[in-house]
């Protein structure tokens, strides 16, 4: 027998792209977006390049332009003016995350809005549910978290998505949205959401470093992958539509198992870091931005994620209608 003769598929461009096992097109990012209330114009994230804190004014020509670059949707995260030991900005009808759907919704109703769903921003601890004695606690954390869902409904929030990773907030946002009425809205729960340095730099942008302790009580140690396959089987069975694994680029295993365990929609979250580490090597001219960001897209394909969350998502939608970022 003679050896196989791998080169062969590979030896011209259309033979390369018929045999191509994985791609990417616009409709598989969701581009986040920081709204800072009271903010006038956009002030550029000094460790994320390219991203920017928007006030309202500025957001909503954001959204035109996201809109007409043809990417499907935003998720959105809030910068409040002031913090309480309630969170009360989490569920405001008028805070700053609720006007920003509404904005959104006005410029153009058919495009896609998520919001995060978490209290880290709006508490001076800095901690994703309510804290109790320097405790941070579970149960009575659920009301706040599903009142947060249910104002991003009431605003016109097309998927709620909590990242706050307390045991049965899914159920009590199904619940609560359903009590209201809200049958159509989609959770994407961050069912899979590892502590994890690789948010360091959103925690600057979104000013919710906690102001003590660390979130390793209620996120998951990044060791362990049988405990993502818990995680996610509670959201599912809680009533979570879509779930995500988080980070996304030191995690392609977890993401590969989850899609291989269940049949929900899977995301992954490629984070903040995975972000700034890829600009700041390209802003020192060291590496090719785009070879390497179109190579970690489909890494994310490959590992069976059904869409991702990216940074990258605007510059990826000029790249693929042949414009420059
Ligand atoms: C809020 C939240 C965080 C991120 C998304 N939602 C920060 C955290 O949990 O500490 C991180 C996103 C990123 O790093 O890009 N809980």
């Amino acid at each position: 027998m003679d050896f196989r003769r791998h080169r062969r598929l590979r030896h011209s461009a259309p033979l390369r792209n018929l045999v191509r096992e994985h791609t990417f097109d616009m409709n598989d990012f969701i581009y986040p977006v920081f709204v800072q209330e009271g903010l006038n114009g956009k002030e550029e994230i000094s460790a994320m390049p390219g991203i920017y804190h928007f006030g309202l004014d500025e957001f909503r020509r954001e959204i035109v332009e996201l809109s007409e670059l043809g990417l499907p949707g935003v998720i959105l995260f809030g910068i409040p003016a002031e913090k309480d030991d309630q969170s009360s900005g989490a569920y405001a009808e008028h805070g700053i995350v609720q006007e920003a759907i509404r904005a959104a919704k006005q410029e153009n109703p058919d495009f896609l809005v998520m919001t995060d769903v978490c209290l880290c921003q709006y508490n001076p601890a800095g901690h994703c549910g309510i804290v109790k004695e320097g405790q941070i606690v579970n149960d009575e954390s659920l009301r706040y978290i599903a009142e947060t869902a249910l104002s991003h409904a009431q605003a016109g929030a097309d998927v709620v998505a909590p990242s706050d990773m307390m045991d049965g907030r899914v159920l009590a946002i199904r619940k609560l949205l359903d009590e209201h009425n809200y049958q159509n809205v989609v959770i994407l729960s961050y069912a899979v959401k590892y502590a994890s340095a690789f948010y360091g730099p959103f925690r600057e942008a979104a000013h919710s470093a906690p102001a003590f302790g660390d979130r390793r009580t209620y996120q998951m140690d990044f060791a362990n992958i049988r405990e993502a396959l818990r995680e996610a089987r509670s959201d599912v069975d809680e009533g979570a539509d879509m779930i995500m694994v988080k980070p996304a680029l030191s995690y392609l295993d977890v993401t590969r198992t989850i899609r291989n365990t269940f049949d929900v929609p899977v995301a992954t979250y490629n984070v903040s870091a995975e972000y700034s580490m890829v600009k700041a090597a390209a802003a020192q001219g060291w590496i090719d931005e785009q070879g390497i960001v179109k190579e970690i897209m489909t890494s994310f394909k490959r590992a069976g994620a059904d869409f991702i969350l990216t940074y990258h998502a605007k510059d990826l939608a000029k790249w693929l209608r042949g414009q420059k970022a």
